[in-house]
């Protein structure tokens, strides 16, 4: 299979799809303009383990098609959905764009990957993260960026496109096949001219879980910049941001972590959060204002890189999700996520005309 081609849907049933148009579990929503927080029930009797059946009645999956979840999207539960939706309804309703959601779900996501609030903003997708921080850490002609052959076009082009503007080089490390050497790779390809290490914390690629613990020590005794691109990582695995202490960790909401789309974060450190001009400037952005005088200062609070008019139906959908996840436990999901990876890998190697590159 095409290693880009993440998308393993199997077609069988039919009927069940057409079945699910007339049982559509979206009638119900057109009428609802709250927020609903009643707790869903993913409980076995006993009141402790996950009922994974339960889990995944949460989601309206065509029945027609096999959906083997490798997050290029993360689907959304039924919650998430309801939420947007009535999101939709309550603003339109009272004519407010309802800025209050990004405080809201920033604090839920904060407490998620256990960072503090103040430095993580809530952005549109990693990507749009990704190119932020690379047009805003002060990068010059001959600096070097260290990125892995295992990166996804947007946690990779927007070095690239530097490497073509202003003449940085990016150092491509191969770890294909090699990924318990990642951290000797790189530390054999440090030199004086590297600025920046921006990895991901999961592979797109191959799924393998790389050692960002270790290089992002391995960053701090170098001086070197660490960008984690944690796109794959949140939602499937815990995320501890305090134990990390991760220059930089970005990622999107929709994919593991099931959110709506176009939904990212990009967590930042307090010094670059100081210290360095907004890329873009705006409503939300400054703590001082006046156009008459020309002053523009602004925060040192992350949410300045949520300029402008929010979605604040997405982003209240961004909020179910953790919440989602929160009820069933990202230790639960991580642990069956194994499980299900493991069956699934036990299989496929009975098959020889399949090279399994997953480490
Ligand atoms: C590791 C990684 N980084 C970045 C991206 C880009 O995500 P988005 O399109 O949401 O910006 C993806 C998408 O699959 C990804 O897997």
């Amino acid at each position: 299979m095409n290693k880009q081609s993440r998308r393993y849907f199997i077609k069988d049933k039919l009927w069940k799809g057409f079945l699910l148009t007339f049982f559509s579990p979206f009638s119900s929503m057109a009428k609802m303009d709250h927020l609903s927080h009643e707790k869903i029930d993913v409980l076995n009797a006993d009141g402790e383990s996950i009922d994974w059946k339960k889990v995944k009645k949460q989601f309206t999956l065509t029945t027609s098609r096999k959906h083997f979840n490798t997050a290029s999207i993360g689907p959304s539960p039924l919650k998430v959905q309801e939420t947007t939706i009535a999101t939709i309804h309550r603003i339109n309703k009272h004519a407010i764009e309802d800025h209050k959601v990004v405080e809201q779900t920033r604090i839920q996501l904060a407490k998620f990957i256990n960072a503090n609030p103040e430095q993580l903003a809530l952005t549109r997708n990693a990507t749009e993260g990704m190119n932020n921080i690379a047009r805003s850490i002060e990068l010059k002609r001959g600096d070097e960026v260290i990125i892995t052959s295992e990166e996804h076009i947007g946690g990779s082009a927007p070095w690239i496109t530097l490497q073509n503007e202003i003449g940085i080089k990016v150092i491509v490390i191969d770890i294909l096949g090699k990924e318990n050497k990642a951290i000797d790779l790189i530390k054999s390809s440090i030199t004086n001219q590297t600025k920046v290490i921006s990895i991901s914390h999961i592979t797109c690629t191959t799924g393998a879980i790389l050692p960002i613990k270790r290089i992002i020590k391995l960053c701090k005794k170098h001086q070197i910049q660490s960008v984690i691109d944690g796109t794959q990582a949140l939602g499937q695995i815990s995320v501890n941001l305090k134990q990390l202490q991760p220059d930089f960790y970005i990622a999107s909401c929709h994919k593991w972590l099931f959110g709506p789309k176009g939904t990212g974060i990009l967590y930042l450190n307090q010094e670059f959060l100081n210290n360095t001009p907004p890329l873009f400037a705006g409503a939300y952005t400054d703590q001082k204002f006046n156009l008459k005088k020309g002053i523009y200062e602004y925060k040192s609070h992350a949410s300045r890189y949520e300029y402008g008019t929010i979605n604040a139906p997405i982003l209240s959908g961004v909020g179910a999700s953790v919440d989602f996840i929160d009820q069933i436990g990202i230790h639960h999901i991580e642990n069956r996520g194994r499980q299900l990876a493991q069956r699934f890998r036990k299989k496929i190697a009975q098959n020889k005309n399949i090279t399994i590159l997953t480490p």
